[in-house]
Formats: structure tokens, C-alpha cells, sequence
């Protein structure tokens, strides 16, 4: 199978590599490295003992994607590309609204002029309407309530109309929940430019000791100790879901949508201390207000996945902290290391 991957040097993108290229499929990575580094492709070839084609470009420059796409002939898509910094994305909403949703568009009829149908979605749990209390069912209502989620809801709805204008499509949207960890090998990971929006990877660099505490938004909440609660997946198996989803498209028409997470709470206190224990340190913190737009809890129901993908989870907190600490113990300065 031929697949082209838009994003496919960042964090998410690079661990679906590994697994697509073990699964012998060819593949092209489409990326600008505005959040990523070629390096990651380097250690992807490196670790699935395979190439891969890569081509920096724009998901924006239709004409790229065009020449990328033609020499590709891919027989489907996983689209990663995007901005994802839903702080970002309230500062800097059209750069948001330009690049995810101008891009998929672009994406959308660059697969159509190449004659390629099979779509596969990064959308997140961030679409859900967060009134409604966790666990989210895929059929719950959406309201995202920043413009990163709202470019989520709003790409979903487009690769929808598009399913339903074309009888051959099929497309899978994946609501991510929370993704951490790392690659067993510690070879690639997350590595977030300047200081972390997300709290694995802020918890690791307290832990490595470059930064010099957590602040952890909000003690009052109606959870089990106060903190928030989310859903964490493991990218490894994030990254099996979408082999799963590939499969899935390359038989069923129409679009679907699945939540992709592993249905168990973990509250950020509880992470931490999961941390202390893989990296064997003592993780200081400090409790401050509740930060603006967070909710208490988000936890899928993952039984869609489960019933229609085949797919679950398998990994738990301690393996996602444990290759978290691997990874950022081996490559402190991420992939500024080089290869
Ligand atoms: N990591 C999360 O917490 C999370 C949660 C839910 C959904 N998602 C979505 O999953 C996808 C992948 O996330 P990730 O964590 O791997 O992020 P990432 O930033 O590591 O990867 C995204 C990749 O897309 C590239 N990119 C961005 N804009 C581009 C453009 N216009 N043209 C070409 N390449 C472009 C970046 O350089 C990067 O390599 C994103 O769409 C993100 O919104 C992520």
C-alpha cells in the first residue's frame, strides 16, 4: 500500500511512520518542519530499517501538493499536518483557520485531481461540547470552545460533505484524546519548540531539571484529588490505530468517526507521581488557579474503536512515562542532537 503523510515528521506523524513502514507499506511524508525537524525522518528510516520518501513542502501550495502527490500515487492519506496550539490559536486565529483548513482543502482536492479517495483525520477530543460530562460518545454534541478545536469541528464537517459527494470515499476521523510517550527505542518523541503547552512533556523537562516546576491549573476540581482528569494514550498505540483506520478505509465507504483514546482517567497529580516513579526523582510542583478554557475531565468511550476498528489500547501511565523519561533522558535537546 502507497500512503502519503501529511505531518509526518512531527510527534504523532513519526511513530505511524515506524509501524507503516514494518508493515512493508510505502510511504511519502509531506511536511514544512514548521513544528518538526528532518531529523525525526532520519531516525524513522533508522528504526524501521526501511526508506522512506520525504518532501518539504506546504499543505497551503496546492501545486506541491500536486507534483508530491502525482509522483506518490499514494493509495490513501493519513493527514497530520496542522497547528495545534489551542493557547496559539487564540492569539493567532486566522494563521489557524489559513493553515489547518485552508490546507485540508487544498489537501482534499489534490487527492481528487490525483484520483486518491481514502482519507484518514487527525481531529481531537477538543471538538466535544465540555457542558456535556465525560465519557464523550462519538455522538455527542460538539462546541469547541477555542479556534484550534473549532478548526477540528469545522475540518470534520468538510471531509464529511466531501465523503457524501463522492461515492468512492471513505474517510476516517480519528478524535485524538491526550498523547504522550515515546517510542520504546527512545529515538523519537515529542519535542515541543520553546517551553511545553502540554503536561508530559513539561513534567520531563521538570524531571531533567531545565525547567523548575509544574504548575499545576487548578486544585478544586470535581475530581479524585482536585487536579484535572484526562484521557493519556500512548503514541504507539495511537499510531496502531491509524493502521487499523487504514485498513477500515480501504473497505468501507463513507466517513466515520472514532474516538481513539484508552477510556480510563488519570488526573494530573496521578501523572506525576507515575513520573516520579520511571524517573526515579522527586517532581516539584505547585498547585495555582484554574487555567482559562480547561475543563474538569475528558475521557472517551472507546468502544467504537474497539467494535468497528478492532482496535484498543495497550499500553498504561507507567509505560507511557516510562518511554516519556527514555526519550527525554537520551535526547535532552530533542533532535537538535542531530541523527
Ligand atoms: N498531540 C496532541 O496532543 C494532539 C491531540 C489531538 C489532535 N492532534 C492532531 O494530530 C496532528 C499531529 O499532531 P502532533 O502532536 O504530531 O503535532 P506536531 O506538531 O508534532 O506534528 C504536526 C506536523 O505537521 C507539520 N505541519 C504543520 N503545518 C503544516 C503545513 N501547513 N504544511 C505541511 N506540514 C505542516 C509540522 O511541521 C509537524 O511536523 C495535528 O493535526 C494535531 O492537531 C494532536
Amino acid at each position: 500500500m502507497r500512503v502519503f503523510v501529511t505531518g509526518g515528521a512531527g510527534f504523532i506523524g513519526s511513530h505511524t511512520l515506524v509501524q507503516l513502514l514494518r508493515q512493508n507499506a510505502e510511504v511519502t511524508a509531506f511536511d514544512n518542519y514548521s513544528n518538526s525537524s528532518p531529523v525525526a525522518l532520519a531516525r524513522v528510516k533508522r528504526l524501521a530499517q526501511s526508506d522512506l520518501s520525504s518532501v518539504e513542502g506546504d499543505i497551503c501550495n496546492r501545486a506541491a501538493l500536486e507534483t508530491a502527490m502525482r509522483a506518490a500515487k499514494p493509495d490513501a492519506v493519513i493527514h497530520f499536518a496542522g497547528l495545534k496550539a489551542v493557547g496559539e490559536s487564540s492569539e493567532k486565529p486566522l494563521s489557524y483557520y489559513k493553515n489547518n483548513i485552508a490546507g485540508s482543502i487544498a489537501l482534499l482536492e489534490t487527492m481528487d485531481a490525483v484520483g486518491c479517495r481514502n482519507i484518514v483525520f487527525s481531529s481531537s477530543a477538543t471538538v466535544y461540547d465540555p457542558a456535556k460530562a465525560a465519557p464523550f460518545t462519538e455522538e455527542d454534541p460538539l462546541g469547541a470552545v477555542n479556534p484550534y478545536g473549532r478548526t477540528k469541528q469545522f475540518i470534520e464537517e468538510i471531509i464529511r460533505d466531501w465523503a457524501a459527494a463522492n461515492s468512492d470515499a471513505s474517510a476516517a476521523i480519528l478524535r485524538y484524546f491526550n498523547p504522550v510517550g515515546a517510542h520504546v527505542s527512545g529515538d523519537i518523541g515529542e519535542d515541543p519548540v520553546g517551553i511545553p503547552n502540554n503536561l508530559m512533556p513539561f513534567i520531563a523537562r521538570v524531571a531533567a531539571g531545565s525547567l523548575p516546576r509544574l504548575q499545576v491549573f487548578g486544585g478544586d476540581y470535581p475530581t479524585s484529588d482536585g487536579t484535572g482528569a484526562r484521557d493519556y494514550i500512548h503514541v504507539e498505540d495511537l499510531a496502531s490505530a491509524h493502521l487499523a483506520a487504514l485498513k477500515y478505509a480501504a473497505t468501507v465507504k463513507g466517513c466515520d468517526v472514532f474516538n481513539i483514546g484508552t477510556g480510563r482517567s488519570t488526573t494530573v497529580l496521578e501523572m506525576l507521581h507515575a513520573f516520579e516513579q520511571a524517573c526515579g526523582k522527586a517532581i516539584a510542583y505547585r498547585i495555582t488557579e484554574r487555567r482559562a478554557g480547561d475543563v474538569a475531565s475528558s475521557v472517551a468511550d472507546v468502544s467504537k474503536a474497539k467494535r468497528i476498528l478492532g482496535w484498543q489500547a495497550k499500553y498504561d501511565v507507567a509505560d507511557m512515562c516510562q518511554s516519556s523519561w527514555n526519550w527525554q533522558s537520551r535526547n535532552p535537546k530533542g533532535y537538535d542532537n542531530g541523527q
